[in-house]
């Protein structure tokens, strides 16, 4: 049983495969935090707990003239504002009299078989073999006029932990909601380092590694999507934790709007990690018998380092987040028009894009931004999702029809969220977008966001959506999302429920993607914002592969893609072969270099085929052979991290290995050419010490391998890459 009630101490002690996490409610119903990391035998941590007279650490009244009680200092498990605790808070509530204040105390709780959902929201979900379970503990606040459900998602084979919070309003009198977390940890003892992944546009996810200091370290985003800017995931390990070895814990938001993490150290050098919808545009009001769902966070534990963790949000996103036809059938290999013609086309030239396409083994034609409405630049037609056939040449069931007698599946893009001014959507209900009262919006690439809080602005493009997608035969949907949200006011609410409209804008923003994936379960849909502006596990629960960023530079793309890979899997990560030199960076890669990146994501191509060499549509044709022969060994293998690019390495790799470790896959690209240089030496992971392993026809022990290393060939080229196939010798 993955959850443990100890009914003599009040312990609940939850186990999955190698990790435990225990709380205990203590004499004055207060739920105390005791243990998260390696699992052991289930024995009452509290013993762990010091408690002492601090000063200026007040004490609960209920707790009498007891001194040595303080809640500032005790490791607690859901932490409530105005309770004592100055510390970083999980919950913040305001009475229907103003009033802010109270605490938490234990009222019941209960154990139940499979894996709770969440009302509207993305969750992990149960299959056979998870072994899941869910625990649900109940607290009430010192009015009684509302109880929080505290939700824990314990998934035994999965090596993680969900958690969600339910607030519950039983009085008559509304309450509101001003800050909740979904998830809250108190880590008494120890020095912690917090690993985060920062960006802007062109660079999301850029690995940071900083010790955890007296104070808060926060990140977060208040710009309406999970955003470049920070991404909704972070580690806390020890100080000496390494790729492979150390304690490390994960931290993941299932939610793709503004969110707001936190670690906090303390006065006694207690760290307390927080992670939940970002408080600054957030005030959610809760009438009589009104429950408010907080998003869904995962948290997962290794004692193995970094890599073993990532490996377990790989696996748990990759089978039991990601949902659909595509979840883990091979997708199609693409070619996606943007960076070959962007605005600049017509059906013929886009027949001859797909022509060479189809020579070159592409399985997907993919028409990005410019098909609809009027559209030549981004200045307008966004929002007028009818088919531009002036400009076209012809209608988009011609154009489809064309691609699939070539032997194609044929994608589209959307930007359903938002309106240009300059267009027909706009002129008919300019009240549609947000909008500020007496303010004229901000504009962002010349344009504005549509209210999705709203169901009928929500129906009407939904509709749209689907007399398109009805219209020809479309395989695959590019739903894109190119701005920041600001001016967050409804025109549809009142004055008191402003403070929602963020949150009902994500909610809307799901309703809409579910009804989409319900309604044509078969279709593959990347999500995209502006690249990875919403690269989040929320999304993945709709769309099992997101754009990474609209930096297809193959060796900036190292970058993000490392960061990526601590907490997405490589199925999840779009990445494309584009032109050289870059568009972005003017960088000049070579081509299999640009396809040994591309090939640690989705893959696919985003380029003219129009434009490339005779001797390059060879290479092209031989590396897609070449993803279609390793692909079980990549999406479904074990990735491991060997190198990280930020830190100048002169060659940065990478490792797939199946899982049972008889074949890996050793990707590794040059960074810094030098003559005269020793070589390289790769340490390879995951295989087994007492096997042997082939290398082109040479016989190495897995232990040689592993703990000796591999000598990478000496580069000659700038950026040249290597894959080095390693299979188990057989006799
Ligand atoms: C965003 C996307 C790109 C492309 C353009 C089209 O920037 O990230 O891939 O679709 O929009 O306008």
């Amino acid at each position: 049983m993955a959850i443990i009630f100890d009914q003599v101490n009040s312990v609940f002690t939850l186990q999955t495969s190698h990790s435990m996490y225990q709380m205990k409610v203590d004499e004055h119903g207060v739920l105390l935090h005791t243990y998260y990391g390696r699992k052991g035998i289930p024995f009452d941590y509290s013993y762990l707990i010091t408690y002492a007279d601090h000063g200026f650490s007040g004490n609960p009244y209920d707790v009498g003239d007891n001194r040595l009680y303080s809640l500032d200092a005790l490791p607690q498990e859901y932490p409530v504002y105005g309770s004592g605790d100055y510390r970083s808070t999980a919950l913040k509530v305001q009475y229907a009299d103003g009033a802010g204040g109270c605490e938490l105390r234990y009222v019941r709780h209960e154990i139940r078989e499979g894996k709770y959902s969440l009302p509207g929201l993305p969750a992990l979900y149960d299959s056979p073999g998870t072994a899941a379970h869910t625990l649900v503990i109940t607290l009430e606040d010192s009015r009684k006029v509302f109880y929080v459900h505290l939700y824990y998602g314990v998934m035994e084979n999965l090596d993680l932990i969900t958690r969600s919070v339910c607030v519950e309003n039983r009085g008559g009198d509304p309450l509101y909601l001003e800050q909740i977390s979904s998830v809250c940890v108190d880590f008494q003892h120890g020095d912690y380092d917090l690993h985060t992944f920062w960006g802007r546009h062109l660079k999301e996810r850029t690995y940071q590694r900083t010790p955890v200091t007296y104070g808060t370290q926060a990140i977060g985003s208040t710009r309406g999507a999970s955003s470049h800017q920070h991404n909704p995931f972070f580690l806390l390990t020890s100080r000496q934790a390494s790729e492979d070895t150390g304690d490390c814990y994960g931290f993941s938001f299932l939610y793709s709007g503004d969110f707001l993490a936190a670690a906090h150290k303390d006065q006694y050098s207690q760290t307390r990690v927080l992670m939940g919808i970002h408080p600054d545009n957030f005030r959610y009001c809760l009438y009589k018998g009104d429950c408010f769902y907080a998003p869904e966070a995962a948290m997962a534990y290794s004692g193995q380092g970094m890599n073993a963790l990532s490996q377990i949000y790989h696996k748990a996103y990759r089978h039991n987040l990601c949902r659909g036809a595509y979840k883990t059938a091979r997708r199609p290999i693409l070619l996606n028009s943007w960076e070959g013609v962007y605005f600049d086309f017509n059906a013929e030239k886009l027949m001859n894009m797909a022509r060479k396409a189809a020579q070159l083994g592409i399985e997907l034609f993919v028409l990005d931004d410019g098909w609809f409405g009027k559209r030549s630049q981004d200045i307008s037609g966004l929002g007028d999702w009818y088919v531009n056939e002036n400009k076209l040449g012809c209608g988009l069931k011609e154009l489809s029809d064309e691609i699939h007698a070539l032997g194609m599946q044929f994608g589209i893009w959307f930007e359903p969220e938002c309106v240009n001014e300059d267009s027909d959507l706009y002129r008919e209900h300019p009240d549609w977008a947000l909008k500020v009262p007496g303010k004229a919006p901000t504009r962002s690439r010349y344009q504005l966001v549509l209210d999705f809080s709203r169901e009928d602005v929500r129906e009407h493009i939904f509709g749209k959506i689907c007399q398109v997608l009805d219209s020809a035969q479309i395989e695959y949907l590019k739903w894109d999302f190119n701005r920041s949200i600001s001016d967050i006011y409804s025109a549809k609410l009142p004055p008191k429920r402003q403070g929602e409209t963020a949150h009902r804008y994500i909610l809307g923003l799901y309703d809409m993607l579910e009804k989409l994936t319900a309604r044509y379960p078969n279709l593959l849909l990347e999500g995209c914002s502006g690249g990875g502006g919403r690269f989040d596990a929320g999304m993945l629960y709709y769309t099992p592969q997101i754009w990474c960023s609209d930096d297809t530079d193959a060796i900036e793309r190292l970058s993000i893609q490392y960061g990526t890979s601590f907490g997405y899997p490589i199925s999840t990560a779009g990445a494309h072969v584009s032109h050289c030199p870059n568009e972005q960076t003017g960088r000049m890669v070579p081509l299999e270099t640009r396809a040994a990146v591309a090939m640690a994501g989705t893959f696919g191509y985003e380029l003219d085929p129009g434009k490339i060499t005779k001797t390059d549509r060879l290479v092209i044709q031989k590396q897609i052979k070449e993803f279609q022969k390793y692909y079980d060994l990549i999406q479904d293998g074990l990735y491991y991290r060997l190198t990280n690019p930020d830190d100048y390495p002169s060659y940065h790799g990478w490792e797939f290995v199946k899982e049972d470790g008889s074949e890996a896959l050793l990707c590794i690209v040059a960074l810094h050419v030098q003559p005269n240089a020793s070589r390289c030496c790769m340490k390879l992971k995951g295989l087994k010490e007492d096997k042997i392993y082939l290398i082109d026809g040479v016989k190495y022990p897995g232990s040689a391998l592993m703990h000796g290393g591999y000598l990478i060939p000496h580069a000659k080229v700038e950026y040249e890459s290597f894959r080095i196939h390693v299979t188990e010798w057989v006799e």
